[in-house]
């Protein structure tokens, strides 16, 4: 098993192959956090628990003498804070009683070891089977208040990932109500040394990475919009000064939630730190009556000794192994044209049917047709929840169009919009009280719309029903879940004062069982999420769609920054990348033809632009782009990747590959994006075996993999600004 207890010294220990997790339960039943980090076999590392000398006005449990040294939770590591207790940083559980008081303190009662992991009953999680994962059960109790609470812990043994969440359970006569519940807390011992990093970003720059010095203050990440948002994605990493691509200590966070969340690193005045992740505490209060429980969504950790690198893969293998599911997990996906910047609102049938020929002759493999297909929707205004076939557009109807495209050898897919409805639109007038609201305030709009409350069954049976009709009427293989504009004025008609603060949850819990009962009754359904471009990419998605649109910035140059940041743990097979036209219609700027598909082909390649416009060398590129696509498929998408020059390092080159499982492949792209004088540079590759000889197919030269490695790829010629190379390494012999 590799999850130990040690009853003498009550130290439990957590393994996977690369990592140890060490915590002790101490004289007083308090769990305290001893180590995480490289694998190590000692198991005794009780004396690590620490005592901080100089701290007399601090709280302790008793007095202390000779022999009892004291304790204090403000000082030693715990293992999962409480709120005003004594433990002054930030705590992961509050919990408001009937006294009024809201002060917590959770002791160990008893714990559990088994193979395998348990569900979260209604929300996403990784998952895996017996022989993959092993599960820490650790059942604590707050004695005053009678809250119970199960901390879990899974162990992927081979992977070296661990997850985390938690059950609060009211054991007590008298309802209570939970103020906050994070997911994960991991106190370190020493952090005086550690960077920062998240990534925050805005509509168009999602994903932006920032590193920068932990300080003796709290860093921290979040979302107040009801989804995880382009602002801030729930994921951050602590990592020592000196880590690097390849080396280094590097702690990853990541929240499978996409709703309000927070994440934060708390640096204390002798340099240790605290990191919290869960549920955003704001706008958040979820009510217990007796024996009801509420269950925390999962928080994924992981460490690795080989930088930042090392810690992605990690993340990309658990995430396409043991998060993405269904029939899209391992089948490759189609190379999809998506018709939103060629046409945007302005088409019908037989200017998608258009595109469609032309796409098929150049290997694409699936049409979708974007927002604009339904309703008396002809701009952003109207629309949205009258989920019916717009017929002055589709003359003759969505089932013709989809055969017609069928005809031509390409899937159809279509996009939606389920949660939101516009202020124009028949179902708003029928159903005014179906969106978010609360008494007496005016409901704020966004791009002409308002939200619809997940929270009520009706809406979602009324969203499932629509979704269904459309789906039945015709063969769609691909919904793009949109999501435009923020929750603002929380509210639901149907639950009672006391519930309101959980209507970001139930909303969020709504979303959830609409996805499944989709992905249930339409089990070949591929889904691609989207808000906005990427405001709701997270692993919460990954469970449900196993590609996500990246961003509406479908510009090559900035993608590489966004395309950099998404990749710190999200895999490239759930990328969403296109090839758009040119001038760029965010930016203005021209790139080749080239270069675009370069970058694209760095995550689930399509099309964005009228093909019917390109010229007939632009449609022989487009002709290869998509074969060279195919042929290098299961490398991109199910290869390990390393990122070879930041876009950030310099800002005049950006460079990564992948590396299949076994070695024997690899693809290499280089990218300058501001050429200089002198471009003499010598790329140096990595994760090659080193001892294999590899023929890089585009310059004929073989060499061994320590060379390719160390000496590197040799790129003298004087390209311009925003072009683009790719080199296949095969293994030889
Ligand atoms: C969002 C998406 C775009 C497109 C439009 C349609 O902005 O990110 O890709 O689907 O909506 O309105």
């Amino acid at each position: 098993m590799p999850i130990f207890f040690e009853p003498q010294t009550k130290i439990f220990k957590l393994d996977t192959s690369s990592t140890s997790y060490v915590m002790q339960i101490n004289k007083y039943g308090y769990l305290l956090h001893l180590y995480y980090g490289t694998l190590i076999e000692d198991i005794d590392l009780g004396y690590l628990s620490y005592t901080c000398p100089h701290a007399s006005q601090l709280p302790r449990v008793e007095m202390e003498s000779e022999t009892n040294p004291f304790f204090s939770k403000d000082t030693h590591r715990m293992e999962y804070s409480t709120n005003g207790c004594g433990d002054f940083r930030g705590s992961a559980l509050s919990i408001l009683r009937s006294s009024g008081t809201s002060d917590t303190d959770i002791k160990y009662v008893s714990h559990k070891i088994y193979s395998g992991k348990p569900k979260i009953e209604g929300q996403p999680a990784t998952y895996a089977t017996e022989n993959e994962a092993t599960t820490l059960e650790i059942l604590c109790k707050d004695n005053a208040s009678g809250a119970e609470v199960t901390l879990f812990y899974t162990v992927f043994e081979i992977c070296g990932a661990m997850t985390r969440h938690v059950i609060v359970k009211n054991t007590s006569k008298k309802p209570m109500d939970i103020q906050r519940v994070f997911s994960t807390c991991v106190d370190f011992h020493d952090a005086s040394e550690m960077d920062f990093i998240h990534l925050y970003g805005n509509w168009g720059i999602e994903r932006t990475f920032e590193r920068a010095p932990l300080l003796h203050s709290t860093q921290s990440a979040e979302s107040k919009r009801g989804c995880s948002s382009h602002a801030h994605n729930p994921f951050i990493a602590l990592c020592s000064h000196d880590a690097t691509e390849t080396c280094g200590d590097t702690y990853g966070f990541n929240l499978v939630y996409t709703g309000n969340f927070y994440a934060s690193a708390e640096m204390d005045s002798d340099g240790g730190a605290r990191v919290l992740m869960g549920i955003n505490p704001e706008g958040f209060m979820w009510h217990l009556e007796p024996n009801e429980s509420f269950e925390a969504p999962e928080a994924v950790m992981v460490y690795s000794n080989e930088g930042l690198g090392g810690m992605s893969r990690i993340f990309h293998k658990l995430y396409r192994n043991n998060l993405c599911r269904g029939e899209w997990k391992n089948k490759r996906r189609p190379i999809l044209i998506n018709n939103w910047e060629a046409t945007y609102f302005d088409f019908d049938e037989e200017k998608l049917y258009d595109i469609a020929k032309t796409a098929s002759e150049l290997g694409i493999e699936m049409l979708v047709m974007d927002d604009g297909w339904f309703g008396n929707r002809n701009s952003s205004k109207t629309a949205l929840g009258d989920w019916f076939d717009n017929e002055e557009k589709l003359k003759g109807g969505l089932r013709k169009l989809v055969e017609r495209v069928n005809a031509l050898g390409l899937k159809f897919g279509i996009w939606f919009e389920p949660e939101m409805v516009s202020k124009d639109s028949e179902l708003f007038r029928k159903h005014p009280e179906w969106a978010l609201q609360t008494p007496n305030r005016e409901m704020s709009i966004s791009r002409h719309q308002y939200v619809l409350d997940m929270s009520r069954k009706d809406v979602r049976d009324y969203l499932f029903d629509c979704i269904k009709k459309v789906m039945d009427s015709a063969n769609i293989a691909y919904i793009k879940w949109d999501f435009n504009r923020s929750l603002t004025e929380v509210g639901s008609a149907l639950l009672e004062t006391n519930r309101q603060q959980e209507v970001f949850h139930r909303y969020v819990l709504g979303l959830y069982e609409l996805l499944e009962r989709i992905l249930t009754a339409y089990p070949h359904l591929l889904l691609e999420g989207c808000a906005s471009g990427g405001g709701r990419f997270d692993p919460a998605w990954l469970y449900y769609s196993p590609q996500f649109w990246t961003s509406d910035d479908t510009d090559a140059i900035e993608r590489l920054d966004i395309q950099y940041g998404t990749s710190m743990c999200y895999p490239t097979s759930s990328v969403g990348s296109h090839v758009s036209a040119i001038p760029n219609h965010q930016m203005k700027r021209n790139s080749p033809l080239q270069t675009r598909g370069h970058v694209a082909m760095a995550g689930t390649f399509g099309y964005e632009l009228d093909l019917t416009k390109l010229t007939d060398e632009e449609k022989e590129i487009v002709k290869t782009q998509c074969d060279d696509y195919r042929k290098y498929y299961n490398v991109i998408n199910y290869g390990e990747l390393y990122r070879l020059i930041s876009p950030w390092s310099n800002r005049r080159r950006c460079a990564w590959m992948y590396v299949s499982e076994d070695k024997s492949e690899a693809l290499v792209t280089y990218v300058i994006i501001r050429c200089g004088v002198y471009e003499r540079y010598y790329l140096r590759l990595a994760g090659l075996d080193p001892n294999k000889r590899y023929l890089n197919e585009q310059t004929g030269q073989v060499l061994t993999g320590k060379a390719w490695m160390n000496a590197g790829i040799c790129l003298h010629e004087r390209l311009q600004d925003h072009t683009s190379r790719i080199f296949h390494l095969v293994a030889v012999e």
